[in-house]
């Protein structure tokens, strides 16, 4: 039989600090519930919309179901970047997680596409601009754990880049930028502006921190193994076009369907912005030499 006590006085010792009092702190505690376990009380706290429209609540929960999905997945990432040697083992349970977690985004979206009433959705949603999904950070790590930099320029970034490929000019060419930057006269809408100001800083010591050590170049070596180069073909492709595709069928249904054209809450040319076929984003640009991601599961 295991001695709890003798462990645990080990436990104390080896971090230098009084078994007794610790011992002695365990009796006074109290039991453990569900509702401070999971912090209940206060995640229902934490929609706080600004119209009386209650299809908003719909839509501030669904986008914060969407950051915690986002955490699961950045989890099993840094995880895997962490790591200077990852098996192929290894690599296959963490891609596995991170598919079904994609999926999970990818099947629900229907919540935002048929789940809120057109002309709520279009009224509360005058009250949110300049605030966007564009601004997710969450979103722009979990590029830059998977994939080099270069690997989010797309074409027309690339051109401008013959120049210069320092860090910089990679960060300043990277396609998200389209979605709020004048190329021709250097302005940036402010939905850009609020967000470089927050999170360029924290984003540049990641894309520094990941050279050479992101996603793409743990599973490098194991381009011979067909079960591997499947998932990540799935999670390349679900990340990259899946999500997109189904992200930009609902703005175009709230947006658009009726001829209007509305501008974006973060003020982009979100037709061409959001579709794959511009953002040319690809996580591992190996799997698709003789296949275009586009075309994935067309078939
Ligand atoms: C009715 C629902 C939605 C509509 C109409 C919509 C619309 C848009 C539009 C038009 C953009 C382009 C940027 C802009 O000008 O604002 C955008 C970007 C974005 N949205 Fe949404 N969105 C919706 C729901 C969501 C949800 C639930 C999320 C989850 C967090 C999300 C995340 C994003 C992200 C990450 C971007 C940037 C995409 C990229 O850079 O590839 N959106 N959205």
């Amino acid at each position: 039989m295991r001695n709890y006590q003798e462990e645990l006085e080990e436990k104390y010792r080896k971090l230098g600090v009084s078994p007794e009092a610790h011992m002695e702190g365990l009796l006074h505690r109290k039991p453990i519930n569900y509702w401070d376990y999971v912090s209940l009380e206060t995640l229902m706290t934490l929609q706080k919309p600004l119209t009386d429209h209650p299809d908003e609540e719909i839509f501030i929960i669904y986008h914060q179901v969407t950051e915690l999905v986002l955490k699961l997945l950045t989890n099993e990432l840094k995880q895997m970047v962490g790591k200077n040697e990852l098996s192929a083992d290894e690599i296959k349970v963490k891609l596995g997680r991170i598919t079904r977690y994609t999926n999970l985004l990818i099947t629900s979206f229907g919540i935002m596409e048929e789940g809120m009433d057109y002309y709520s959705y279009n009224t509360f949603r005058t009250s949110l601009a300049p605030a966007s999904g564009f601004q997710s950070v969450q979103f722009r790590e979990i590029e830059m754990y998977c994939t080099p930099l270069i690997n989010l320029v797309n074409a027309k970034g690339k051109e401008r880049l013959k120049a210069s490929t320092s860090l910089e000019s990679l960060i300043e060419n990277l396609y998200w930028k389209d979605a709020g930057l004048n190329r021709k006269t250097g302005e940036k809408s402010l939905t850009l502006r609020q967000f470089e100001t927050k999170y360029l800083p924290s984003l540049g010591k990641l894309a520094i921190a990941m050279e050479g050590k992101s996603l793409l170049h743990k599973v490098l070596k194991y381009q011979d193994n067909a079960e591997l180069i499947q998932l990540l073909k799935d999670f390349d492709f679900q990340y990259n076009v899946a999500w997109p595709m189904v992200h930009l069928k609902t703005a175009a249904k709230y947006l658009d369907s009726k001829g209007e054209n509305k501008e974006a809450t973060g003020g982009s040319e979100w037709k061409k912005y959001l579709h794959p076929k511009h953002q040319q984003r690809v996580f591992f640009p190996f799997l698709w030499e003789n296949e275009s991601i586009l075309d994935y599961k067309k078939k």
